[in-house]
């Protein structure tokens, strides 16, 4: 009998139903861990994380899910492994899944987590690329239900670079049913493959004003994403007018949520009124990657 392994490379390998039961899981792990409960389904488990990027939060969070399921991760980047050298990733795939019970990669190429994914034995996560954040969107999910429930119907706006994020963003709306508008400089949009059969979800707009108007949720990251520092100050002087500001937030609905996936640039994309006011859920939205990413593991290992 044939096992088939599901991986989790962007939003689109799940249903909406896997989405939201993901989300509803993410919340009852949540209450479950913080009423003090031992809960270790992992034990002898392993999850190995290659990084070929920096992260804080990515790699924390599913260190801390493993290490709380009762599992253990492995952190590799270039700099320590044979990957640094010239190891095919490959060869790396084929001897991992071997080893270990999930891969996280986070990577340059999409195209490269794909290819890894196929040579890989045990579900591969993707845990950021330059086409998509998948992860990121499931805590943002998770924190907008838990604030104001569903968000089928809502509108969202994001502001800024059509980058990996909004990607996952456009996946998500056509997932879980939000109107998403997108405002963007024309140069940065994102790609048209991945506009395509986002129909009425998605709405692209030059003026920043025109999306956030009676938005529910303002979503917004940094100009320069990794591997883009070079461009930093070409960047820097598109995306000013798509500061998330005072002024811009006051055009969405008053009660509006404010997330970033971060790290931010206070006075770059957001003012630090903005990140650090009422309206910004960031630290919840952070800290929810732990829930959220249990969860997938969950859904993914068991
Ligand atoms: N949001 C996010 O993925 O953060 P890190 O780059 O710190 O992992
Ligand atoms: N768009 C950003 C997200 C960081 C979590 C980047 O790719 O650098």
């Amino acid at each position: 009998m044939t096992v088939t392994i599901r991986h989790f490379l962007s939003l689109h390998d799940l249903t909406s139903t896997e989405f939201e039961r993901l989300i509803q899981r993410a919340c009852e792990l949540k209450r479950e861990f913080r009423s003090g409960r031992r809960y270790e389904p992992f034990k002898g488990r392993t999850l190995g994380m290659i990084f070929e990027k920096s992260s804080t939060r990515t790699r924390v969070s599913f260190e801390s899910a493993m290490a709380q399921l009762g599992g253990h991760a492995i952190f590799m980047s270039p700099r320590d492994t044979q990957l640094g050298r010239g190891e095919p990733l490959e060869d790396m795939a084929r001897v991992l899944s071997k080893m270990v019970d999930c891969i996280m990669v986070r990577t340059f190429e999409h195209d490269k987590l794909v290819r890894f994914s196929t040579y890989s034995d045990v579900p591969v996560i993707n845990g950021l690329t330059d086409s998509y954040h998948p992860c990121q969107l499931l805590a943002d999910m998770q924190t907008y239900y838990e604030y104001k429930g569903s968000i089928k119907g809502r509108q969202v706006a994001w502001v800024g670079d059509g980058n990996n994020m909004c990607n996952s963003y456009i996946e998500a709306a056509k997932l879980l049913d939000f109107k998403l508008r997108i405002a963007c400089p024309e140069d940065y949009l994102p790609e048209p493959e991945m506009l395509k059969d986002s129909g009425a979800q998605v709405s692209i707009f030059q003026d920043p004003a025109e999306a956030v108007a009676d938005a529910d949720l303002i979503v917004t990251d940094v100009w320069a994403s990794m591997g883009q520092e070079q461009e930093g100050k070409e960047r820097a002087s598109a995306f000013r007018p798509y500061q998330v500001n005072r002024k811009l937030l006051s055009l969405a609905h008053p009660e509006a949520l404010f997330m970033h996936c971060l790290p931010a640039h206070r006075g770059e994309e957001v003012t630090a009124d903005v990140i650090d006011g009422p309206q910004s859920v960031v630290w919840e939205e952070a800290g929810n990657r732990l829930h959220s990413q249990k969860a997938l593991l969950e859904f993914l290992l068991i």
